[in-house]
């Protein structure tokens, strides 16, 4: 498939999936790719991300348009929503088939995502030196990353913490199994142990302080800070020589400061989540152990323990279509089609965009390209899809999935 086969490929995606309109409830307008017309209908906060990413290379209307109907999504104190539900009178059996934690309005999840916005618009503005969509995004964007900072930040450790699995989103990551109880281990099983927690938090929906009280699972999550520290520094360099701009510079130290301090396993060779207010090591490997890598102020000895005893090892992650979610070496390592229970084996694109950049910003040219060779295979084989069978490349998951397009930008 060449360059040109792959954009239309994607383009054809990208504009199936496009939603366009005036929303009734808040009169706003919208435009947006969805991430897949089946499954997923609606707007996804980091999929949104990737897509304007994706649409850089097709359309940069577009991708500023994706972006503005994000962020018309923030709420006046700075939250910004996980999923936005445009159009919810079409579907009206979403929420019948999946649960979400909404508080009160039902146009909006209250929960979060990995907080990668700040990037993406740094992107958008650098591809296009709109001023206009700078200025309007640099208030939101502010607002956004100080009200992580004070709202999930309890401990004012650096890490923010997430208080379910998909504000992560590595849903049902073998990371989670024990803070979730999770026995069964299946998505039937997944959802049940989540129903408790949702039930739980019911009462207490949009008041996160009060989540994180509850210690139910309050998780410093390895690849939601590195995301975080990753969209600080865009942040600070979307802001230019200012206050603001140092304050998010020095927020983003503190945060690499606190993964190297608190998430960093010397003997392991690994990255750990905290668990809990007590903030106990979660000793389980996954490709979120890896993230740490898209900071550019990692020390170069991890850099090296990460790369070469973790991502080029046949035995953990380098399979014949890398990388895979969870190491080849984990007893809960599911490579092949999980029936929903998902981030379990399987490679996806995006942590593939991540690392390819990352493997390539730290020097590792070679293995850099072979994920992304790779990754064009798995897409050639099985089209756009929403991950990949890390041995055969065969497709799994939702067809024609938005951020696959991540290809154009790797
Ligand atoms: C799944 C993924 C999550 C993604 C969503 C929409 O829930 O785990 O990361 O945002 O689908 O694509």
């Amino acid at each position: 498939m060449d360059r040109v086969d792959l954009e239309d490929g994607a383009r054809k995606i990208l504009l199936s999936n496009l939603r366009q309109g005036v929303a009734d409830w808040n009169g706003c307008e919208y435009r947006f790719v969805c991430p897949s017309l089946t499954g997923y209908p609606f707007q996804w906060f980091w999929d949104s991300c990737f897509h304007a990413i994706a649409l850089l290379h097709l359309d940069m209307d577009q991708a500023k348009a994706e972006l503005r109907t994000l962020m018309s999504g923030a709420l006046p104190n700075g939250f910004m929503p996980h999923i936005i539900f445009w159009e919810m009178e079409k579907q009206p059996d979403f929420l019948s088939r999946n649960i979400v934690g909404q508080a009160g309005d039902p146009h909006y999840s209250s929960t979060i995502q990995p907080p990668i916005i700040a990037y993406a618009v740094e992107r958008v503005y650098r591809a296009t030196g709109d001023e206009e969509f700078r200025n309007e995004a640099l208030p939101v964007l502010v607002n956004f990353y100080r009200w992580l900072r004070q709202v999930r930040d309890p401990d004012r450790d650096g890490l923010i913490a997430v208080i379910q699995p998909e504000e992560a989103g590595t849903d049902c990551s073998p990371k989670y199994d024990a803070a979730l109880g999770l026995t069964d281990l299946s998505n039937h099983g997944f959802i049940a142990a989540l129903g408790k927690i949702y039930d739980a938090y019911e009462p207490h929906r949009g008041d996160d302080q009060k989540i994180l009280e509850l210690d139910l699972f309050h998780f410093e999550d390895v690849l939601v800070n590195s995301i975080y520290g990753m969209g600080m520094r865009s942040l600070a360099r979307l802001l230019g020589d200012s206050p603001e701009a140092d304050e998010f510079n020095r927020e983003a130290d503190r945060t690499t400061g606190a993964l190297l301090a608190k998430c960093w396993d010397e003997e392991a060779g690994a990255f750990f989540d905290l668990s809990g207010v007590a903030e106990n090591p979660v000793k389980v490997t996954t490709i979120s152990s890896l993230m740490p890598l898209i900071l550019d102020d990692l020390p170069r000895s991890i850099v090296e323990r990460l790369i070469e005893d973790w991502v080029s090892s046949p035995q953990h992650f380098w399979t014949p279509y890398p990388l895979p979610s969870v190491p080849v070496s984990d007893s809960k390592f599911m490579p092949g089609n999980p029936g929903g229970f998902i981030w379990r084996g399987p490679s996806w694109m995006n942590t593939n965009w991540f690392l390819s950049h990352a493997l390539r910003r730290h020097g590792y040219l070679e293995l850099a390209d072979t994920i992304v060779t790779k990754s064009h295979e798995c897409i050639e084989r099985s089209g756009f899809r929403e991950y990949y069978h890390p041995y055969t490349a065969e497709g799994l998951g939702a067809r024609d999935f938005g951020w696959s397009t991540l290809i154009l930008d790797m």
